[in-house]
């Protein structure tokens, strides 16, 4: 909706220190800023802000991003949203584009149906406060279950009458239209064309967006009979996806931001009874498994999340599973379990605020040590199912994206599961690369579970839009136009390769690694870059990228090559000679005032002029680095941004203490062994394939003599060229799969 124009101007206006310093205090700190990372909570500051890459990037929990990415992450806003944002920020104006027909119809209908969910909340709060039914049963139901008046207005609880179609008749006659009563699931139509209330006599529990609009209502009846639902709900419509909301959030949302705390229950009455007792940071999944759109929500507002479980262990072992991804997100999980036969709802009812308050802090225990001990617990002495255990439990920690945090996990576990911590660590080490690969290429979350922006899944299902709905469920699904990432099998086997040749190409792709020879000895030799290689190397062999978002990178990354780049070059060095030539003058001027005799103006010259010309080259790098980067890291193309940002700020670095201690050649150093390196991997990678679907042939084909022998010729030929590379790539590889 904002053209590409606006969209330029606002990504070269925004500066990534002043965008993160809205929401992080920064101190300088060498060539970097540094803060406390806004997505995890920490006492020291690992979150880094480089104002010459124009990047942000924690090296605790991997995430940041571009000045674009970072506003998408932090205020969970669509890429389009962060735009606007930014062009606020820096007073740039958007022509914005008309909505079409269709968008105007959708976003009405939205906004009807919202009107009408406000209206039948109303409608049962008026009708339980204010008529004979509403108070003896209602009302009546919820002094029985000791919920006070506050409660009650705090979340609008209400009652629907016992006549099969008095809302649907209320609604009518206040002119709501009568299809939307049906989208929004208040009121049901059958194929008879007979209309009745879904409520109808039950209590009714309204559920918020995080806004405070109402989405959804839940109703319970207030029968005993075993036959009857004991909770109806509403259905999935546009303005309500369960899987993205949260009850209570609305209600608890500034107590979890102020104690720094989400306590997660499992009802609408655990929710509302541990406010009636003064805990106010609790919200509710609403009886099913938590899903990621939830958890996003949380983390919005915390890091901390204690889960309370009643003490019934089947229901506990089912919900294993779902902490994990908890876990994932960055969060720091505790467990709490209730004494035997309570549920929060009870518990907080025969206690006081600080008897609660107390009993948490003394009770819960962190998810690992939690779920180790239950399942040890389980397993008793049987070998077997110990090992399952601990596979079980690496598998756990290995979702945990803090190096820190997982080998503190893996101490206290080794110390528990009683099995040597370097096992548990070699485990762990090979769960955490599965895990990391799956992410890049998911893009769920790595940065982040990260990049948590992104709309792919492995299944090629929709994600549902939440974060990026918006509270309101305002635009759902808008995002998912660039569609899913399904891989087949040869392109799973080339996916490593062609993830590190992605890596070099965004990283250094403009960089030069070679000169190229040329007959005549005089003329300036010309710099073979990155992107030139790659590009004669899989062009010779005739190789075809076969990752749909590394393929796109490649060609963005050609394109801009062959037409920006140039100019933008040749600016930039103008630019550089310019500085270097006053650098000159300065320095010269300088030696003139100092120097003793000849030789010594001669020493200072030299020094000067290495200095000067180090510098030059030094900007220059830094110009052609950042320049390829922002163009991916700004990307509008969701998985593109997503897989190039993972790749640009590799969240896998060099321990501190490594870097600290001894010298490290940096990728740049090495930079032409790692991408001729990298290339080879690749071709390695398609030989073998090659090979593989060779040997079938000829196990296929062994009718025909002659052509078997031909078969087998070539397949020798192929072998040769693979133990010429293996030779060349070295110990590395060893037993390629
Ligand atoms: N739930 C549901 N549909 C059901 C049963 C349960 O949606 N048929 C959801 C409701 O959100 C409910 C939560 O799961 O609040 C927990 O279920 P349960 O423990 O059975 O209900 P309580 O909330 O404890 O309700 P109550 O105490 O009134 O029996
Ligand atoms: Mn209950």
């Amino acid at each position: 909706m904002i053209d590409r124009e606006t969209v330029q101007r606002i990504l070269d206006a925004a500066d990534i220190v002043e965008v993160v310093s809205d929401f992080v205090t920064l101190k300088k700190r060498g060539a970097n800023y540094m803060g406390l990372c806004p997505f995890h909570n920490e006492r020291t500051p690992s979150f880094s802000v480089s104002k010459a890459k124009n990047y942000c990037k924690c090296f605790s929990c991997g995430k940041g991003g571009s000045p674009v990415g970072f506003i998408m992450e932090h205020e969970q806003m669509s890429y389009g949203e962060a735009l606007r944002y930014l062009a606020k920020k820096y007073h740039i104006e958007i022509k914005e584009r008309e909505m079409t027909d269709t968008e105007r119809e959708e976003a009405s209908e939205r906004e009807s149906m919202l009107a009408i969910n406000d209206f039948a909340m109303k409608y049962y709060q008026d009708f339980m406060a204010n008529t004979d039914e509403g108070r003896d049963v209602g009302l009546a139901y919820f002094r029985q279950r000791g919920i006070n008046d506050l409660m009650i207005e705090k979340f609008r609880l209400g009652f629907s009458p016992e006549k099969s179609d008095a809302f649907y008749q209320a609604a009518v006659a206040k002119g709501y239209n009568p299809d939307l009563l049906v989208k929004t699931g208040l009121v049901i139509r059958t194929d008879e064309g007979r209309v009745y209330d879904r409520f109808r006599a039950r209590v009714i529990y309204p559920c918020f967006s995080v806004s405070g609009r109402v989405v959804a209502f839940g109703g319970r009846t207030l029968r005993t009979d075993k036959k009857m639902a004991k909770y109806v709900n509403s259905p999935e419509s546009s303005i309500y996806r369960k899987s993205y909301e949260l009850y209570g959030l609305y209600q608890a949302k500034s107590a979890i931001a102020k104690r720094d705390k989400c306590i997660l229950v499992e009802g609408y009455m655990d929710v509302i009874s541990m406010h009636q007792v003064g805990v106010e940071n609790v919200v509710a999944s609403s009886g099913t498994s938590l899903t990621e759109g939830q958890i996003r929500l949380i983390h919005r507002f915390t890091n901390n999340v204690t889960v309370i479980y009643d003490s019934d262990a089947a229901g506990i072992k089912a919900s294993l599973r779902g902490i994990d991804l908890l876990l994932a997100e960055g969060l720091d999980i505790k467990v709490l379990l209730l004494p035997d036969g309570d549920d929060p709802d009870s518990f907080a009812q025969a206690h006081s605020a600080t008897e609660v308050e107390e009993y948490l802090k003394a009770n819960e225990v962190d998810f690992i040590t939690f779920k180790t001990r239950i399942l040890l617990k389980d397993a008793g002495a049987d070998p077997l199912a110990r090992s399952k255990v601990i596979t079980d439990i690496v598998r756990s920690i290995a979702m945990i994206p803090n190096p820190v945090t997982r080998a503190i996990y893996v101490r206290e576990c080794s110390r528990m599961l009683d099995i040597d911590e370097k096992t548990l660590a070699l485990q762990l080490d090979r769960d955490v690369a599965q895990l990391a690969e799956k992410r890049v290429t998911q893009q769920g979350g790595a940065y982040g579970s990260q990049g948590t922006q992104g709309s792919l899944t492995q299944n090629g299902g929709p994600v549902a839009q939440g974060s990026k709905t918006g509270p309101e469920g305002s635009t759902p699904g808008s995002q998912s136009a660039q569609g899913s990432l399904v891989l087949d099998a040869t392109q799973q086997k080339l996916r490593r390769p062609e993830m590190v040749l992605a890596k070099y190409i965004v990283k250094y792709g403009f960089m030069p690694v070679a000169e190229e020879l040329d007959e005549n000895p005089e003329a300036k030799p010309k710099m073979v870059t990155v992107i030139d290689y790659i590009d004669q190397e899989l062009a010779n062999d005739e190789i075809e990228l076969t990752h749909p978002v590394v393929k796109r990178i490649f060609d963005d990354a050609r394109q801009l090559y062959a037409q920006d780049w140039p100019a933008a070059q040749a600016q930039e060095a103008q630019r550089i000679e310019e500085r270097r030539q006053e650098a000159l003058q300065k320095g010269h001027q300088e030696i003139a005032l100092r120097a003793k005799d000849l030789a010594d103006i001669q020493a200072r010259e030299q020094v000067l002029n290495e200095q000067v010309e180090a510098q030059a080259q030094r900007e220059m790098t830094d110009f052609t680095m950042k320049y390829l980067e922002d163009f991916f890291l700004s990307s509008p193309d969701d998985q593109v941004r997503i897989l190039s940002t993972a790749l640009a700020t590799e969240r896998y670095s060099l321990s501190k203490v490594h870097t600290k201690y001894q010298h490290v050649d940096t990728e740049l150093d090495r930079l032409q062994e790692l991408v001729v390196r990298a290339v080879m991997e690749l071709k390695f990678t398609i030989l073998d394939l090659q090979i593989a679907e060779m040997q079938e042939e000829i196990r296929t084909n062994s009718i025909d003599p002659a052509k078997t022998q031909e078969l087998m010729s070539q397949l020798f030929n192929l072998y040769q060229i693979k133990s010429q590379f293996a030779k060349f790539l070295g110990e590395r590889i060893v037993n390629p799969k």
